[in-house]
């Protein structure tokens, strides 16, 4: 499968027109744009060649839910990607797995396409590689609770971003190899090694000097990319490593 690159552009830019202009930037084959709520229908308008996101989505259809977009929404926006289960929304937004897996649930029923969210915490992986495979097993287990079995899953409906919570806007990534180990576990579990083909990515603290290093991990099909995705030049040379 091709790698893709995804802009997790967060709560920014603070103006439509700068939305506008990133979003020009950023139009390329195998760029998923994930703006906010607020832009995603000029940016889905602007796109040509790149796909359309959300950050997140409630999973209710309509009703009493203040603040609330359904995915029903954001199918009529033609948002195709919803990110799912982000660390800010788990730790800012107080979400749970058990939220997580019904939003998934929701998403995948409306043939919205799900990038899931997992990862550790230092403290977590201070222990060791295998203390953040056992947390990240726990969370795919709970988010994913039913989704595999009963879900007929095509590979591209969806996708696992491994996103160390410590690599977060912090300028410390990951260890290529080791993330690329973390991706070939991630498989494992949620595929049952039914050898299915699914894409698993990186993000965390990624730019245009690290990138091509995860890029060329066999297990690693993309990156979520966030604060290097809102400089157009620094996303530029990132995209270009997926044309090679
Ligand atoms: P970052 O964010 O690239 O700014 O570290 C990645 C993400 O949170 O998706």
């Amino acid at each position: 499968m091709n790698k893709i690159i995804i802009a997790n552009w967060k709560m920014n830019p603070n103006t439509l027109a700068k939305a506008i202009r990133l979003a020009k930037a950023s139009d390329e084959k195998g760029v998923v744009i994930a703006p906010p709520f607020v832009f995603l229908e000029t940016v889905g308008k602007i796109i040509r060649r790149a796909s359309l996101a959300a950050q997140d989505v409630f999973y209710e259809e309509s009703g009493a839910f203040t603040g609330g977009v359904s995915p029903k929404m954001l199918k009529g926006l033609g948002v195709e990607y919803v990110i799912i289960g982000h660390s800010e929304r788990r730790n800012h937004f107080g979400e749970t797995d058990e939220t997580i897996n019904k939003k998934v649930k929701a998403a995948l029923s409306h043939g919205l396409k799900v990038i899931l969210c997992v990862g550790e915490q230092w403290a977590v992986r201070k222990k060791g590689i295998q203390a953040a495979k056992n947390f990240v097993a726990n969370q795919l287990r709970k988010d994913l609770q039913s989704v595999t079995k009963n879900y007929k899953l095509k590979a591209k409906s969806l996708i696992i971003a491994y996103e160390p919570v410590w690599a977060i806007g912090t300028g410390r990534n990951d260890k290529p190899e080791n993330s690329s180990e973390m991706a070939e576990f991630i498989k494992r579990q949620v595929t049952r090694n039914k050898r299915q083909d699914m894409r698993v990515l990186y993000g965390g603290s990624v730019n245009s000097r690290n990138a091509k290093l995860f890029l060329e991990m066999p297990n690693i099909d993309g990156l979520l990319v966030g604060g290097a995705s809102l400089d157009p030049r620094e996303f530029s040379k990132i995209i270009r490593l997926i044309y090679k």
